[in-house]
């Protein structure tokens, strides 16, 4: 499967990407990545990979409909067939997020629906919550919604700061992206009204996959 990656900062979840797919075994090739943010520390890691990388800055575009036809037009000159966020952080228009339905992923640092948003490993430490994660799921309109296909749970440690806990978590990211990519890539786990049916060893159950607290 052809896949578009679409991203704003350092791109480590993209780089966790990038290495998954150059296993030969890996059911899913990197075609083109995407920043919006010329300054962004992950094209030096997209263009080491050989990946074709360009950047569209919403800043030269008029509104988000020009920007996101630019997103478009450079995803299906690609040849994308799946996109994935990794850190991409502009939202997208409902007409872009319509025409990527269940064509479309995003990587969010928490156990959704709680902590949509921003600022989340502070908010998660705020709210004295003693189990976080990261969550892998199908772009739908509103931010951070969609089906989930893949979630990890990460202990919070009482003597945890935003550094060490978002440390964690990010290392708990880097692990389930490559993995829910690959179920989705393999046909494995598709959208059945509005949930993610995983198909598993000949059967199918309904739910995403969970990947229990890392040690
Ligand atoms: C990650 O925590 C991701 O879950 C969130 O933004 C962050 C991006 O980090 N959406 P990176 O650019 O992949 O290192």
């Amino acid at each position: 499967m052809k896949i578009g990656i679409l991203f704003s900062g350092r791109g480590s979840n993209m780089s966790a990407l990038i290495e998954a797919c150059s296993d030969a075994n890996f059911p899913a090739e990197i075609v083109v990545a995407i920043s919006n943010n010329p300054d962004a520390g992950g094209l030096a890691i997209a263009q080491k990979a050989g990946i074709p990388t360009h950047v569209i800055n919403h800043r030269e575009y008029e509104n988000r409909e020009t920007f996101d036809a630019a997103l478009d037009a450079a995803l299906k000159t690609a040849g994308v067939e799946l996109v994935c966020n990794a850190g991409f952080m502009r939202i997208l228009t409902n007409g872009f997020v319509e025409s990527w339905k269940n064509r479309q992923l995003n990587i969010h640092p928490s156990l959704l629906p709680a902590f949509k948003g921003l600022h989340v490993h502070e908010r998660v430490l705020t709210a004295g919550a003693r189990i976080t994660g990261a969550t892998v799921h199908f772009v739908r309109a509103e931010m951070d919604e969609g089906p989930i296909v893949a979630q990890a749970a990460v202990a919070v440690q009482p003597d945890d700061t935003v550094e060490t806990l978002s440390a964690r978590v990010l290392a708990a990211e880097h692990k389930l992206y490559p993995m829910a990519l690959r179920l989705v890539a393999e046909g494995k786990a598709r959208v059945q009204g509005e949930r993610v049916a995983l198909q598993a060893a000949g059967h199918t159950e309904t739910g995403p996959l969970f990947v229990p607290p890392l040690a």
